[in-house]
């Protein structure tokens, strides 16, 4: 057996996400510029090269895979990567297949990712109402994201909303996006919007909701209980006494959570990013194409990588600064 990624600051690296396109057939405004320029098809990793990747995380000890893109969906033959991913789950290497997604494929995928062994999807959805919809996305239909997570519920994945909190935005929507989950039973975690991306001129510092207001809206109205457990994840939880509901924050702004970050990130293009809020990053891709018939350097650039992994990220909107404000967007990290 080999030996476990371990970082610098004794932290265990079991969970890789991958954005397996930059491409997203949506725009949100927080996320992309309206004429992004994406990525030349030659530069991205292959599907048979996203398969070797994976599998020789998972070969250094990564349970869990969260697929994200852009719009993973959105990718050209992306159900034959979950198919071929489903082995390192039938062997027990591999505890969770996963995705994040807008949500607007799933009507076609819901049952071949149930197929494939995905149990869970995070979908992001920040509004209810129509025109909100399709202007925060800057032209997505939110009843096609609807049928969506119907059809994901009714194929048996358990579904997760991730909704961006936005002053002056969906601020209004918070009982009814609550009420909504909890009808549903889906989960729902409000995520501080952050400062990646040059996304034009969006005033991001005057979107900013904190999720500690968020949490005194919530009183507002509920019994409001902080619970203790962390899930590894970034999100911290809180029950809504009258309904029993567990809403999660994501908080990277006002509560920092790196000192248990489990997880590292692998662009499409084969580059991993140690921390999502830090531009230092490994090049993956040359090792795994230079050597087509052996894992080891692969494997030695993933160990060198994960050594310089940071103690934490830079942002910082504490003094309505955007200096913590990095170039890169989230659809290039994946979120
Ligand atoms: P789990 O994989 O179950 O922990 O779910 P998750 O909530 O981390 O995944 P999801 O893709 O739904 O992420 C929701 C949001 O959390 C994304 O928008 C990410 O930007 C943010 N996020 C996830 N991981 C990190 C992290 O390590 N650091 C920071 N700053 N944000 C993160
Ligand atoms: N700040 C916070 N969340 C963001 N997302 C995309 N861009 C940002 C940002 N700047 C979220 C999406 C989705 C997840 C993958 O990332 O809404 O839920
Ligand atoms: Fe697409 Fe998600 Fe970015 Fe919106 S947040 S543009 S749905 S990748």
């Amino acid at each position: 057996m080999t030996a476990p990624l371990i970082d610098p600051f004794a932290r265990a690296i079991t969970y890789l996400r991958v954005s397996v396109t930059d491409r997203c057939d949506f725009r949100c405004v927080y996320c992309m510029s309206e004429n992004m320029t994406f990525l030349p098809k030659k530069e991205l990793l292959t599907l048979e090269e996203l398969d070797r990747m994976c599998s020789t995380f998972i070969g250094l000890g990564v349970e869990k895979l969260r697929i994200t893109g852009g719009e993973p969906l959105v990718r050209k033959g992306i159900m034959t990567f979950f198919q071929a991913m489903t082995r390192h789950l039938e062997s027990g290497a591999l505890r969770e297949l996963t995705l994040t997604t807008n949500g607007s494929q799933l009507e076609k995928f819901a049952d071949d990712l149930y197929a494939a062994g995905v149990r869970r999807v995070n979908i992001s959805l920040d509004t209810l109402d129509e025109a909100k919809f399709a202007d925060i996305t800057r032209w997505g239909r939110l009843p096609q994201v609807l049928r969506g997570i119907d059809a994901a519920q009714r194929a048996g994945l358990r579904v997760k909303i991730n909704a961006v909190a936005l002053k002056g935005f969906n601020e209004d929507e918070l009982p009814a996006i609550t009420r909504w989950c909890a009808e549903r039973d889906m989960d729902l975690t409000w995520i501080e919007v952050m400062p990646m991306g040059d996304i034009g001129n969006e005033n991001r510092l005057g979107q900013y909701w904190s999720l500690d207001d968020v949490r005194e809206a919530y009183a507002k109205d509920y019994t409001v209980t902080d619970l203790a457990e962390r899930t590894g994840g970034p999100a911290r939880y809180v029950r809504l006494e009258e309904t029993g509901q567990k809403i999660g924050f994501i908080t990277p702004l006002t509560h920092n959570f790196c000192e248990s970050c489990n997880r590292v990130r692998l662009t499409c293009t084969g580059e991993l990013f140690m921390c999502l809020g830090q531009e230092d990053n490994a090049d993956l891709r040359a090792p795994l194409r230079e050597n087509p018939d052996t894992e080891a350097p692969l494997r030695d650039a993933i160990r060198a990588a994960i050594s310089r992994k940071p103690k934490g990220h830079d942002f910082d909107y504490s003094r309505q600064r955007t200096d913590g404000q990095m170039s890169r967007h989230m659809s290039h990290t994946g979120g």
